[in-house]
This record gives structure tokens, C-alpha cells and sequence, in this order.
């Protein structure tokens, strides 16, 4: 095209058409850059390059051939212009639809957590002691040995310890006596401190988790739920202690509940006791889950140890009290019929979700 003056007016014309064919089909942005670039680029675009030709053109030719490219190269310049708008306008409109909202639907729902039903319970407990007086207070988890034992009057190499077997996270050493780091395997250690911390009268209940080296079966689990019971002040007998545990088990599971004690042995109560409900399934005739006894273990229980009193600083030729503790899980499983205890920690959304709008 740069040889001796065969550039021609109709190449010209033969380019503008070849544009605007092209650009015609252009449906995207992407392809309208490539076109623009192809015919309008400064540097190389077929027309520039038209341009860059006319120096083979005779100087008379120039002008008008100038002109005619510089012409041609406004309505090509224009025709971009207006398919532009028309796929950018394209996109636009595809984006937006791809996008809309539509405010005429309704809200979509949104996931709710449900409590679990240890939750559940607990509060239900709660709101039952409160009623009898009792403030509901918690300790920690991870406990010194002090607490957990030796102040229950367990002291060291006591074999009521292998009943209590534990996970030891650590010593604290200390000089004469050996106070090691546990996670606690009951909530008793908060009787200890809550009387270190105050004076009589005491009134309080304590939930919280326990943990003990425990081969797990469909009622043994390792982390467990407790729920300490302390009372504390002159003149505090057993009848005080069988009438509120006695109360607690009616509000559970119904008025006709009857409550059985018998002699156990724990080192921080004398005497001590298990206790009892009629089952609260079958309510008393013998069922699967009483497993034909009629009745339910709930917990231990009995009047605070002497030594325990005199160990946190209670005079207890003035002062007596009671302590029981109760599994929590046992009672969820009761009143909610669940056959195993590992459900509590498997994390089963279809086991957590049976207790959804549960309210208590
Ligand atoms: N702490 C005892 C246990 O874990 C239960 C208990 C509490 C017994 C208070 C008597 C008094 O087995």
C-alpha cells in the first residue's frame, strides 16, 4: 500500500466498512477493546496506519487524502462511540439483572442456636433453688488439689481418691504440702471456697462441668455436668436437707415424687446419703429406664463433715450445714428420655436441634 501512489480513496472506504461490519457484531467489552485497538489505536491501528502511508502520496494528493482519512476516521470514532454505550449499556443492564433483589419476597430465616439441653436444665434448676433461697454461683474448672480434696477432708494417699481419679495438669509444689493443679472431678470444691470466702449463713447452688478418667459407656462420660448444693448455718438438721431435696425433685418432675435416702459414704459428710426419686417414667412400677426398680439415682448427699467446717474456719460446735450433688445429665436424660450420655458431646446438629424453642 506504500508503493508509488496506489493509495487510494477507495481503501479508505474499503477499511471503514470492514470497521464498522466488525463492530457491528461487537457483543461484549472485552471484543470492543480488540476492535478499538485494531482500527483506532494511535500507534497501530489501520487507520493511523493509513496515515503513516501517505507519504508515498504526490504532495498534491496529501491534503485530500488527509482529510478524507481524518473524516472517515470521526465516523468510525463515532460509530464506537454509540456501540460502546450500547454494550456497556448491554452489561449494565445484564449485571443488574443478575443482581436485582427482589424486596417482594419474603425474608429469608435466620439460623437460630438452640440451648443445649444441659443449658436447659440447669436453668430450670437454677430458678427451682431460687426459690428455695439458694444463689447460684460457679468455680473453676481447673482446680487445686487443696479444693478438690484435701479440704474435703480427702487428705493425701486417702484411697476415696481413686474414686475421684483426674487429670493432673500440673504442681503447684508448694512447701509442706503438695498442692497439684487438677481438673476437678466434682463440684464440691466450691463448698470449701465459698465458705473460706464468707461467713454463715451460706445458701448456694453450683453448676459446672466435671471431668474424670472414666472409660466412657452410655452413662459415663468424661466432662459431665454437676450441680453442688451447700447450706450453712445454726441449727441445720438432716430434715432440712430431705426437705429440699425433696421440694427440688417435686418441682422436677411432678408433686407426687417421692424421695428415698440411704447411707453412703463420702469423706466431706456425715452422715452421708444417696437420694432418689420415684422414676419419673414409669413413676414408680419399674420401667426400662428405672430398669425395674422405680426408682432413680440422683445424686449424694448428707450433713457437712465436722472437718470440713473446722478447715475453712466454721466453728461447728456452732454452725452445721448440708451439701448435696447431683448429676446434671442423669436429669436431662430422664425428662428428655435420651438413652446415652454421649450425645451431649458428639456436636449432632440433629440431636441439638431436637431441643430448639425449648423454653423453660
Ligand atoms: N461430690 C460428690 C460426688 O461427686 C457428691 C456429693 C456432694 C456427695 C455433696 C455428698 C455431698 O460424688
Amino acid at each position: 500500500m506504500t508503493t508509488g501512489g496506489s493509495i487510494e480513496v477507495g481503501q479508505i472506504e474499503a477499511l471503514e466498512r470492514e470497521a464498522t461490519d466488525r463492530l457491528a457484531q461487537i457483543a461484549d467489552e472485552a471484543a470492543l477493546e480488540g476492535w478499538f485497538r485494531e482500527f483506532l489505536g494511535r500507534k497501530d491501528g489501520k487507520l493511523s496506519g493509513l496515515l503513516r502511508g501517505m507519504g508515498a502520496l504526490s504532495p498534491e494528493e496529501r491534503p485530500r487524502f488527509g482529510a478524507a482519512v481524518n473524516a472517515t476516521k470521526d465516523r468510525v470514532t463515532a460509530a464506537y462511540e454509540a456501540r460502546k454505550a450500547t454494550v456497556g449499556g448491554a452489561a449494565l443492564t445484564a449485571r443488574l439483572a443478575a443482581d436485582a433483589v427482589d424486596i417482594t419476597q419474603p425474608g429469608r430465616p435466620v439460623p437460630m442456636g438452640t440451648l443445649h439441653p444441659t443449658t436447659l436444665v440447669t436453668r430450670e434448676l437454677s430458678a427451682i433453688f431460687a426459690l428455695l433461697g439458694f444463689q447460684t454461683i460457679e468455680g473453676p474448672e481447673v482446680e487445686e488439689t487443696r479444693y478438690n480434696f484435701d479440704l474435703l477432708n480427702i487428705p493425701t494417699n486417702h484411697p476415696a481418691r481413686d474414686k475421684w481419679d483426674t487429670f493432673y495438669v500440673g504442681s503447684r509444689g508448694t512447701d509442706d504440702t503438695v498442692n497439684e493443679i487438677v481438673l476437678r472431678t466434682h463440684t464440691s470444691p466450691m463448698q470449701a471456697r465459698t465458705m473460706q470466702r464468707q461467713d454463715p449463713p451460706v445458701r448456694v447452688i453450683v453448676p459446672g462441668r466435671c471431668y474424670r478418667y472414666e472409660a466412657t459407656d452410655a452413662s459415663h462420660e468424661a466432662i459431665f455436668f454437676q450441680l453442688e448444693g451447700l447450706a450453712v448455718d445454726k441449727k441445720i438438721t438432716m430434715s432440712d436437707l430431705k426437705g429440699t431435696l425433696t421440694e427440688m425433685t417435686r418441682q422436677l418432675f411432678g408433686s407426687s415424687t417421692k424421695v428415698r435416702f440411704r447411707c453412703d459414704f463420702f469423706p466431706f459428710v456425715e452422715p452421708g446419703v444417696d437420694f432418689s426419686a420415684t422414676c419419673a417414667v414409669c413413676g414408680g412400677k419399674g420401667c426400662r429406664v428405672c430398669k425395674g426398680t422405680g426408682w432413680l439415682e440422683l445424686g449424694g448427699a448428707g450433713m457437712v463433715h465436722p472437718n470440713v467446717l473446722r478447715n475453712v474456719g466454721y466453728d461447728p460446735a456452732i454452725y452445721s450445714g448440708f451439701a448435696f450433688g447431683l448429676g446434671i445429665e442423669r436429669i436431662v436424660m430422664i425428662k428428655y428420655g435420651i438413652d446415652d450420655i454421649r450425645n451431649f458431646y458428639a456436636n449432632d446438629l440433629r440431636f441439638l436441634e431436637e431441643f430448639a424453642g425449648t423454653r423453660i
